[in-house]
């Protein structure tokens, strides 16, 4: 589907609620499959990926029953084999994760991804899965992944990349584990969505910095409420600091500082940013945020803030270009390996609007403040971050552009233009 976008002439004024955190809901399904009893998830994601997380657990012998955005799970603990092969869809957490928790069952299973997620690196997962023990064949540590299912033991790890779904997979592979300590260190603090809902639910599982470790444990049911989700929150957030005049509020925002890095970048470079009314559930942080129109300075992004920021670089990279200066992005090589390469795809659709930008093995250069043109077609690389960016980059191009393949938000976000909407 090709969108039109044109110049917003006037300021984004108002407050919206962000729909449900997508991390937290694809965990949610998953660790309530694995709670014996009856779970209730309230505020579930409606995006695509999520829903495909759903009915891999449906397929594993897990009932649920969805109202609206409420979803009832009921598990006897034990998931149950299917034959058929589970299909992951775009989602690299559902086939991370999932490997993690099916590499221990005593059955076998097969995985499987649409093309961008058939093209990412599993090796990640692989490699540590199969020092617990685990066996699983794929085609140059690619998807399909064949998961026979094994009795797993505890290993002690240490990441070369500092990931939330490395780490999880581990994790959830560890807490079956009958004897042993599974632990696993990165190099720095990736999001921890995993291990605040994990110990919520009852499990053995503490964080001593950089590591986490976990021991075998039965997980309880809880009532789950999902709060927005940052990285949605975060075209908003941008859109707002680049179209003159906006104030908005985003309602009910999860603020885990595991998550916050985009706040403390435009913070750093002169944003008027305020949060409002901040409150914690179940260890994760919740609340609103002010955002009004702001003159910006380009900063440099780097080390320990990128895992803190890892989705939201490509809308970061639209606001750099209308910062004063030098905008540096290093460390971040990994975005090469998401649903798109984010770091090419980036560059390659906001020098086609007219931005100063260059590539970097690991990041990019943006130097501001510039007239984004537009005026042209740009591409979204079946990646649903780069269809929002290059959507919030078009509010500000002087002539409108054309983005092919806008039904991607759906992956994440299928409310983000009507959401839009309400603040014009
Ligand atoms: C996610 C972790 C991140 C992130 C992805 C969601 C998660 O990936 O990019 O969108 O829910 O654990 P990595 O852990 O591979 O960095």
């Amino acid at each position: 589907m090709q969108k039109k976008v044109s110049t917003l002439n006037k300021p984004l004024n108002g407050e919206i609620t962000i729909p449900a955190d997508k991390s937290i809901s694809h965990r949610a399904v998953m660790f309530s499959s694995l709670a014996k009893g009856t779970s209730i998830i309230r505020n579930f994601s409606d995006g695509q990926d999520p829903l495909t997380t759903l009915k891999i657990f449906n397929q594993l012998g897990i009932e649920s029953d969805i109202k609206e955005n409420e979803i009832i799970i009921k598990s006897t603990g034990k998931l149950k084999q299917n034959n058929l092969p589970l299909d992951c869809g775009n989602s690299g957490t559902t086939m991370r994760l999932v490997s993690g928790i099916l590499a221990g069952q005593n059955f076998n299973s097969v995985l499987i991804g649409d093309e961008s997620l058939s093209k990412r690196p599993m090796k990640r997962i692989i490699e540590p899965l199969t020092q617990m023990g685990a066996i699983i064949e794929a085609n140059e540590y690619k998807a399909p992944l064949k998961i026979t299912g094994q009795d797993l033991h505890a290993i002690d790890y240490t990441s070369q990349i500092a990931s939330a779904q490395v780490k999880s997979c581990i994790l959830l592979a560890g807490l079956g584990v009958n004897d042993g300590i599974t632990s696993v260190t990165e190099p720095y603090v990736s999001r921890n969505h995993t291990e605040l809902m994990l110990k919520a639910m009852g499990a053995n599982i503490s964080t001593n910095g950089t590591k986490v470790s976990i021991q075998k444990s039965e997980l309880s049911p809880i009532e789950i409420n999902i709060c927005g989700d940052i990285s949605s929150a975060a075209y908003f957030i941008v859109a707002a600091l680049i179209v003159p005049n906006s104030k908005i509020i985003l309602k009910k925002v999860g603020l885990n500082p595991t998550r916050t890095g985009i706040l403390d970048v435009a913070q750093k470079m002169g944003a008027n940013i305020k949060i409002l009314d901040e409150k914690e559930v179940y260890g994760e942080k919740v609340g609103d945020i002010q955002i009004e129109y702001s003159e910006l300075n380009g900063c440099e992004i780097s080390g320990e803030i990128i895992p803190r920021l890892i989705d939201e670089i490509p809308i970061i990279a639209v606001l750099a270009t209308q910062a004063k200066g030098k905008t540096v992005i290093k460390d971040a090589q990994d975005l090469r390996n998401k649903e798109s390469d984010r770091i090419t795809a980036v560059v390659t659709e906001l020098k086609r609007l007219g931005a100063n930008i260059e590539e970097t093995p690991d990041g990019m250069i943006i130097r501001g403040k510039c007239n984004l043109l537009g005026d042209t077609e740009v591409e979204t690389y079946h990646d649903h971050r780069l269809a929002m960016s290059l959507y919030v980059a078009g509010l500000i191009c002087e002539k409108e552009i054309l983005i092919n393949g806008f039904e991607w938000v759906n992956i994440s976000f299928p409310t983000f233009e009507e959401l839009f909407n309400k603040l014009i």
